[in-house]
């Protein structure tokens, strides 16, 4: 079998999943009922999330079009989760020709949708979805499609937006982002995200906690982290500037809404290897 000839992923429906619920968010679109009641206490826990989760979305675009800007022509888009729109090579293409993006995510439904939408559009000469777990970088980078489609002597551009969170501390997420950069060339970049209620009001410390307590139900916990543990995650690093921001502050495209509630809770940064 050649590496495009994927088989379907099995599906779980009954458990919800954070990649199903996130592009619920994002596109308002319910891929499964049985997703309906997880999806109604997060909005009665939080009701700005869907607003969170767009905020998260653009900022990936801006920093793919950032990153394409440095000339990067790869991209290593690990956590991708279901295709929406804007996704990372779509967006790569407004200003690259021909990128090359490996997706990786462990999400049935977002492998699934992924190889589709690749192989609808005529793409997986270029394009990839990589079944695999960020907790273990050796096999992302050593996948026969990653070597297929990314040159590892060339810069890339590594995006873990909103994917740590679901990495325990346990996991040791900032010896993964290391074992990652081991493997990167320079001036290879980097872009994250992570959900955070350092900054954020009481109100809004209680509606998260609440919501994040309801995700501790599922396969698919998440970790809130603050400023300086994020910071972590970029040793090795040099900070583009304004260094970490809020995601809806990070070359924002239009004004920012300093009112949102949703804006404090999510930290970015895009970082480069010298
Ligand atoms: C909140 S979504 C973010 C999607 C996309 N990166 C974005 O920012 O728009 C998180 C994604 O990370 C994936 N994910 C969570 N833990 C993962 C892991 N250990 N390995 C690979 N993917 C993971 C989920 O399946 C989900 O698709």
């Amino acid at each position: 079998m050649s590496s495009n000839d994927f088989e379907p992923r099995p599906l779980d429906t009954l458990k919800p999943s954070s990649a199903r619920i996130y592009h619920h968010m994002v596109t308002g679109e319910v891929i499964f009922e049985s997703d309906l009641p997880f999806i109604h206490r997060l909005y009665a826990e939080i009701p700005f999330y869907p607003l969170w989760a767009q905020h998260n979305r653009r900022f990936l675009a801006r920093a793919v079009r950032h990153m394409a800007g440095k000339g990067i022509r790869q991209f290593l888009d690990i956590g991708s989760g279901l295709p929406t729109g804007g996704n990372t090579h779509e967006v790569a293409r407004e200003l690259v020709a021909d990128p090359r993006v490996v997706y990786v995510d462990n999400d049935e439904e977002a492998i699934n949708r992924a190889r589709d939408l690749l192989r609808d559009q005529d793409l997986l000469s270029t394009t990839t979805m990589v079944d695999a777990d960020l907790r273990d970088p050796a096999r992302i980078l050593a996948h026969p499609d990653t070597r297929r489609l990314i040159d590892f002597t060339e810069p890339v551009g590594l995006l873990l937006v909103s994917v740590l969170p679901w990495v325990p501390d346990s996991d040791d997420p900032a010896g993964l982002v290391r074992q990652l950069r081991a493997a990167l060339a320079p001036g290879s970049h980097i872009a994250m995200t992570h959900v955070s209620l350092e900054d954020a009001g009481m109100e809004i410390k209680q509606q998260v906690a609440a919501g994040a307590a309801i995700f501790t139900d599922t396969s698919t916990p998440v970790t809130l982290r603050d400023r300086a543990r994020f910071a972590t995650f970029f040793d090795g690093w040099t900070l583009t500037e304004p260094g970490i921001t809020y995601a809806t502050d990070w070359h924002p495209e239009q004004a920012v809404d300093t009112d949102d509630y949703a804006r404090p809770c999510n930290f970015a940064a895009v970082g480069s290897l010298p």
